[in-house]
């Protein structure tokens, strides 16, 4: 159903972009219900509306479906409506950090999960979505939890990267520091956050004290550096493929 929602216009959300039938959006909104989560707040900026039209109802279409007898199609359709998710816009692009930070009044004092629409991957062997994985690491630690997975040595600047202080067990990784898109020669692993993330509340008031840092935005992984001093986080690495 994803190209139906395909404006033809340049202004496009990269999110809508279809991978196969359905805009990427749509596998992570799939992956959030999946592992349980019930609200869904997108932090969306400029450009992004067509992001909100695909989750809108489309009364016409459905009439249409349901008159031709074509109950499949329908319910996709359906299931593409019947979702509590909302939308803020975020003013100005400062940055990942500061995204997060833009949905502190709808989260309020609660650990929440944190899915970046550019990022996706694959159920694990169990059936099991990356971010059902991370909220039963969470329930059994009460602490924040990133993914991480192993990448080229020669990627390390396009990903937040860890340097692990000792694996707590088999690829559980507690963490001395947490690096922004470091060069090769600087980083301190070839472990990269992929974008799921559950963090404890905690995580905004640092936010709000965090200082812009790499390209001149407030880093989401800056804010994970500092959280880490007074809270543990823990990084499991991932064993499956990120699409
Ligand atoms: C963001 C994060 C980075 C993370 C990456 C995963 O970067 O800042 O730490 O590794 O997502 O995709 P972006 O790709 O948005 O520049």
């Amino acid at each position: 159903m994803g190209t139906r929602f395909l404006p033809a216009t340049k202004a496009l959300a990269k999110e809508m972009l279809p991978i196969v039938d359905k805009p990427t959006i749509q596998f992570i909104v799939e992956e959030a219900r999946k592992s349980g989560i019930e609200d869904i707040v997108v932090v969306d900026g400029k450009n992004k509306r067509s992001i909100e039209d695909h989750f809108d109802s489309n009364p016409e279409l459905e009439d249409n479906l349901r008159e031709k007898g074509k109950d499949a199609m329908l319910k996709l359709v359906e299931e593409t409506t019947d979702i509590n998710i909302y939308f803020i816009r975020q003013s100005h692009p400062r940055g990942l950090g500061d995204a997060v930070l833009t949905a502190k009044a709808f989260i309020g004092d609660e650990p929440f999960v944190v899915m970046l629409g550019d990022d996706l991957n694959d159920i694990n062997s169990e059936g099991k979505p990356l971010t059902k994985e991370l909220i039963d690491s969470y329930e059994q630690t009460g602490a924040s939890t990133l993914a991480v997975m192993r990448v080229p040595h020669e990627e390390t600047a396009k990903y937040g990267v860890i340097n692990p202080s000792e694996e707590v067990k088999d690829g559980l990784y507690n963490v001395t520091n947490f690096v922004e898109k470091p060069a090769p020669e600087d980083a301190p692993s070839d472990l990269a956050i992929i974008g799921r993330y559950v963090f404890t509340p905690e995580i905004f008031g640092v936010l709000e004290e965090t200082k812009p840092g790499k390209g001149g935005e407030i880093q989401l992984t800056d804010a994970i550096n500092t959280l880490n001093k007074t809270q543990r986080v823990f990084c499991p690495r991932i064993q499956r493929e990120a699409l």
